[in-house]
C-alpha cells in the first residue's frame, strides 16, 4: 500500500498525540492518584461518625479562635445536618459573626450533593467517601441561602439551609 508522505506524517502525529494523552491521563490518575484538591481525605461511608468532626456533638458551628470558626455538617438526601439547636430541633440556619474565617468541613452519607452559599465564594461538591473542606472569610452581613447544586434525587430542590452573617 502506498501512503502519501503527508498522510504518513499526520498518521504518526495523530497516533502519537493519542498515546501521549493516554499516558498523561494514566500516570496522573492511576500512578499518582490525582484527585481534585478539596478531596484529599477519605472517610468510611458506612461509619461517618468514626470521624471526630462528624460526631453528633461536633456538628454545626464551633469557635476555634477569636475570629475563627469551623462548621461541620453531613449532607444526605435531602438535608444538611448541622446538628440541633437549643431546643433539640434540627438546625436549619447557622450564624457566623461578620469578618470571621470559616472552615466548612463536610461529607455526604449517600450520593453526591452540592454545597453552595449563594452570593459568596463558597461552593463545594460533596462526594461519598470523601471529606470536603473550604475556608473563607465571611465579611458581608446578611442571610445567605445554602443550596444543593448537584442533582441528587426527587427532593433535590428542597435541599437548602441558610447562613446568617451578623454584625
Ligand atoms: Cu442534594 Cu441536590
Amino acid at each position: 500500500m502506498h501512503l502519501h508522505k503527508f498522510e504518513k506524517v499526520w498518521l504518526i502525529f495523530g497516533t502519537g498525540s493519542l498515546l501521549l494523552f493516554l499516558l498523561v491521563i494514566g500516570v496522573g490518575a492511576f500512578y499518582k492518584g490525582t484527585h481534585p484538591s478539596s478531596h484529599l481525605e477519605t472517610i468510611d461511608l458506612k461509619n461517618i461518625e468514626s470521624h471526630e468532626a462528624f460526631q453528633p456533638d461536633n456538628l454545626g458551628v464551633t469557635q476555634v479562635k477569636e475570629d475563627q470558626y469551623i462548621v461541620n455538617f453531613v449532607a444526605s438526601a435531602f438535608n444538611y445536618d448541622f446538628g440541633v439547636d437549643d431546643n433539640g430541633k434540627p438546625l436549619k440556619k447557622i450564624r457566623i459573626p461578620k469578618g470571621s474565617t470559616v472552615l466548612f468541613q463536610a461529607t455526604t452519607k449517600d450520593v453526591i450533593h452540592g454545597y453552595q452559599v449563594a452570593g459568596t465564594n463558597v461552593n463545594m461538591m460533596l462526594e461519598p467517601g470523601y471529606i470536603s473542606r473550604y475556608e473563607t472569610v465571611m465579611d458581608e452581613t446578611g442571610e445567605f441561602t445554602i443550596v444543593c447544586n448537584e442533582y441528587c434525587g426527587l427532593g433535590h430542590h428542597q435541599m437548602f439551609a441558610s447562613v446568617e452573617v451578623y454584625e
